[in-house]
């Protein structure tokens, strides 16, 4: 373990479900630490909302916006960062979370997910047959997220139950 990474951001990746958003708000109020949400500074920046940008610039000009916003916020101090699922998708996006901080990855079985995300209408690569959608963007992404520093598989877990796993794991190794 870097632990030069201690201070630095903590920084939440995993596919779409795996419950990024809620367990980074726990965190961020647990820890006292401010939160950004990548996904959510984008729709800031560009004044629309995730599926507005997928019609009208394609995933790529999503995929620039999201690298621009997340060089940005690795720049403030340090915080909770949440991630959109497909942030890994680019080297560039992996190496700049994994030099600016800690990366917990957390996971969750297809039908765990499929469970968590049936009736969402909020992302673009979630519609079509739900089921598949799953198996397919976990196979194709899995070991996109292996660069992370510890992965919890959160599968029957609550999310006040992951983040304090989570915070257990950094006072651990803030503790040295
Ligand atoms: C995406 C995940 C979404 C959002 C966009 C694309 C992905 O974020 O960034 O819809 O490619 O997995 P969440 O993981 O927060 O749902």
């Amino acid at each position: 373990m870097n632990h030069d990474r201690i201070g630095k951001h903590i920084l939440l990746i995993g596919l779409m479900g795996t419950g990024k958003t809620t367990v980074g708000r726990i965190l961020a109020e647990e820890l006292k630490r401010p939160l950004t949400d990548t996904d959510e500074a984008v729709e800031r920046m560009a004044k629309q909302s995730i599926p507005t940008l997928f019609r009208e610039e394609g995933e790529a000009g999503f995929r620039n916006r999201e690298t621009r916003v997340l060089r940005d916020v690795l720049q403030y101090s340090p915080r909770i960062v949440t991630t959109g699922g497909g942030i890994v998708l680019r080297e560039e996006n992996r190496r700049l979370m994994a030099q600016a901080g800690w990366v917990a990855a957390l996971e969750a079985s297809a039908e765990e997910l499929y469970q968590r995300l049936q009736g969402d209408q909020s992302r673009p690569l979630l519609q079509g047959d739900l089921r598949r959608r799953i198996v397919h963007l976990k196979r194709e992404r899995e070991s996109l997220y292996d660069f992370a520093d510890v992965k919890l598989d959160t599968t029957g877990e609550s999310p006040q139950e992951t983040a304090s796993r989570i915070i257990l794991q950094w006072r651990r190794l803030s503790r040295g």
